[in-house]
């Protein structure tokens, strides 16, 4: 499981031609499909490049089919391409805003490590009941929640969320929580090849597998280290998996339009948070 550079530049890299990011990449692609296990998964995670005109390269569309060159010799199989969605960012002037990135999730053989059932989230209608059939009236949802789907919103690592660091691409514990959970057995070892702040390796402990990675900053394998360590015992703070994504009341000064702008509310606007009084102070979507 891994983020690797996107090219774009940031304080970790250094901005390369496309065809040569891609040439790492394909290196670094194939020793993950060397060392992954028949029945493992290797899961990509990818934001879009932005070029010097200012074009969008969708980068899971270009590392595709250095994955799918290991189809035959090693069975790689693609098996969703997950959108992970995200409320906040920056504001876009000449396109719209950036609101998702992708992971590619690919299994090493046909028979694989799949556990929904760990990952299941609350159903929307867990009410809901069959109207035909044998089972008329009983209700149809699985007791245990729903199949999360591959579109999933998780708040992206802001300033203000809990698991910030000093890495300015971190992704929330959260993601890769879902995949170890989903994607492994206790025990098993999980690789993140472009560590970063360690967040993989946070996420793999926290749910009883080993870790192992790699970075090519010491400052960011220093603050892996110390990551899992509170992990492990712990004391590490994290936003907890599955916790709602919680809105501002709308009756808050933050959510309140003021004079002159273009969307005042309407008077049958529904709670955004239904049993959050509105006298309570606000609380942050990352909190
Ligand atoms: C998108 S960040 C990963 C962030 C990580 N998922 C987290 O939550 O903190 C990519 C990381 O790859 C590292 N990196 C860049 N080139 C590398 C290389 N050749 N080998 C290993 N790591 C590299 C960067 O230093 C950076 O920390």
């Amino acid at each position: 499981m891994t983020s690797p550079p996107y090219n774009l530049g940031k304080a970790y890299e250094r901005r390369e031609s496309l065809e040569d990011y891609l040439a790492s990449q394909r290196q670094a692609i194939a020793e993950c499909v060397r060392v992954t296990r028949s029945g493992g998964s290797i899961c990509w995670q990818v934001g879009p490049h932005i070029d010097n005109h200012g074009q969008v390269i969708p980068l899971d569309l270009l590392l595709y089919p250095l994955f799918a060159a290991h189809q035959k010799s090693d069975a790689l199989r693609l098996r969703n391409r997950i959108v992970w969605q995200y409320a906040h960012g920056l504001h876009c002037i000449r396109r719209f805003s950036g609101r998702y990135e992708v992971i590619l999730w690919f299994t090493k053989g046909d028979d694989y490590v799949f556990h929904l059932d760990p990952v299941r989230v609350p159903q929307k209608y867990p009410g809901k009941r069959s109207y035909k059939g044998s089972k008329r009236g009983a209700y149809s949802g699985n007791p245990l929640g729903k199949n999360p789907g591959d579109v999933w919103d998780f708040p992206s690592v802001k300033s203000s969320h809990v698991e910030k660091t000093i890495h300015p691409c971190q992704f929330p514990v959260e993601l890769p929580a879902r995949l170890v959970l989903a994607l492994s057995n206790a025990g098993d070892l999980i690789l993140d090849p472009f560590l970063g702040s360690g967040t993989t390796a946070v996420a793999a402990v926290l749910h009883g597998r080993r870790a192992a990675g790699s970075d090519v900053i010491k400052e960011y394998v220093d603050i892996a280290r110390k990551r899992v360590i509170h992990a492990a015992r712990g004391t590490l703070r994290i936003r907890p998996l599955g916790r709602e994504i919680i809105l501002y009341s709308p009756n808050s000064d933050l959510t309140t339009p003021p004079p002159g702008f273009r969307f005042p509310r309407s008077p049958g606007d529904q709670l955004a948070c239904p049993g959050i009084p509105d006298s309570q102070s606000p609380v942050p979507a990352h909190a």
